[in-house]
């Protein structure tokens, strides 16, 4: 089979569902925006060919080149697992004449007002949103939304450029912020937890799910620069705590219509137990998550990813063993690191129960906590008991510091 890969090197996890694609068959081509002497040596290494243009951005340039790079290449998938090149993806397929996600349905997964225009239309609560381009605008939408509400770019990821205002004075100091966003979404507050639902569907059929959930809410996480963020992927996904939000998830799939691909959605509930339905991304989750997943149960699902993209089916085996937990850590300090602490107590205290660790070594220079959600590295655990879990988890996140300076 032929595949057309967008982006085969970044996020970190592209190689390996570049790599899982070929293992099971495909001649998998590479489209993006460095040049091949640059891409992870793992993409490399499974790429059958690869075109470089000058920017993924422009779509319809991007469309043209690979028109004329390969006209002659009968493609069967185009696949892009990346936020930023799903409406691309589309294109393509529209293009080249490959079936998958079209561009109409592409464009809601992306653009968080039409997506949840779509999803509210079919009956599921989501909060009260409205788009603006000008401050007078959003000065406006809030009244409508009411205070407290969420500002956000209208096709944001990751929390970038997101604010919570609880009044006008709030808001406009918000605005100051993203002058530089040129379309937002205004939105209803909602307080309360926040957990994903993650699939992989094949002709909008839910083949796999995973149920997510974020200690804290990833806004707070992603502006307070002490905290250690965790993600969670939980063993028990049958309970009372997020059976609404399984049910959403259920109901927002045949909604949205992803085709064959990997989703992400985002949900809340509340301290009342109503479940409110967050955003969906046509793409796994970031942040290491599909390798959460995979330590919840010990399965692939790079692989099981592959083999539903390539043959529409699903034949991984899922038993959900552990609640497994990503504690992301940021160094005090600024500049380089200069020590790593708390590491072997850790070792001596959790074994077998830590089972990944990705820290960026002495000498390195700290990444900015703003723009990754990596931060200067992580830490996996997992448990088969889920306060267990939590409690190595919240051991790592204050035990082991890094410091840099
Ligand atoms: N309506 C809302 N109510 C409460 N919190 C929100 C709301 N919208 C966004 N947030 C917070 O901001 C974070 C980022 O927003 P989200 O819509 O998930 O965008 P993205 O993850 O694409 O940046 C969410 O995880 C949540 O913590
Ligand atoms: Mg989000």
């Amino acid at each position: 089979m032929n595949v057309l890969m967008i982006a085969p090197g970044y996020p970190d996890e592209m190689p390996l569902f570049c790599r899982a694609l070929s293992a099971h068959g495909a001649t998998v081509h590479g489209i993006s925006d460095v040049p091949q002497s640059q891409l992870p040596a793992l993409a490399k290494h499974h790429l059958s060919a690869y075109l470089q243009t000058p920017s993924l951005a422009d779509e319809d340039a991007v469309v043209e080149a690979v028109r004329r790079a390969w006209r002659h290449i009968p493609f069967d998938r185009v696949v892009c697992l990346w936020e930023p090149g799903v409406v691309l993806a589309a294109k393509l397929r529209v293009a080249l004449g490959v079936e998958g996600l079209a561009v109409e349905d592409a464009v809601c997964f992306r653009n968080k007002d039409l997506m949840k225009a779509r999803v509210a239309a079919a009956g599921i609560r989501c909060p009260r949103h409205r788009a603006a381009t000008t401050v007078a605008g959003v000065m406006e939408a809030a009244e409508f939304v009411g205070y407290p509400c969420i500002v956000k770019p209208i096709a944001g990821a990751g929390s970038m450029d997101t604010f919570r205002a609880d009044d006008a004075a709030g808001l406009e100091t918000a605005l100051k912020k993203m002058a530089h966003i040129e379309e937002v979404n205004v939105e209803e507050f909602i307080d309360g937890e926040e957990f994903t639902y993650d699939t992989i569907c094949v002709d909008d059929r839910i083949l796999y799910f995973n149920i997510g959930f974020y200690r804290p809410r990833p806004l707070i996480a992603r502006s307070t620069e002490w905290i250690s963020p965790q993600t969670l992927c939980l063993r028990d996904v049958d309970s009372e705590w997020v059976r609404g939000g399984r049910a959403m998830g259920e109901a927002v799939i045949p909604v949205m219509k992803p085709g064959t691909a990997f989703t992400h959605m985002e949900w809340y509930r509340k301290s009342d137990g109503e479940v409110v339905f967050g955003e969906i991304a046509a793409r796994p989750p970031g942040a290491r998550t599909v390798d959460l997943m995979n330590y919840v149960s010990d399965i692939d699902l790079f692989m099981g990813y592959a083999e539903a993209e390539l043959t529409g089916r699903f034949t991984t085996p899922v038993e959900r063993k552990y609640t497994a937990i990503n504690i992301f850590k940021r160094a005090q300090g600024q500049g380089r690191i200069h020590s790593i602490r708390g590491l072997d107590h850790l070792g001596e205290r959790y074994g077998e129960h830590i089972v990944h660790v990705d820290l960026l070594p002495v000498g390195a220079t700290r990444r900015d906590w703003i723009l990754t959600l990596i931060s200067d590295g992580y830490v996996t655990v997992r448990h088969p008991d889920f306060d267990e879990a939590c409690r190595i988890a919240d051991a790592v996140g204050t035990d082991l510091q890094l410091y840099a300076g």
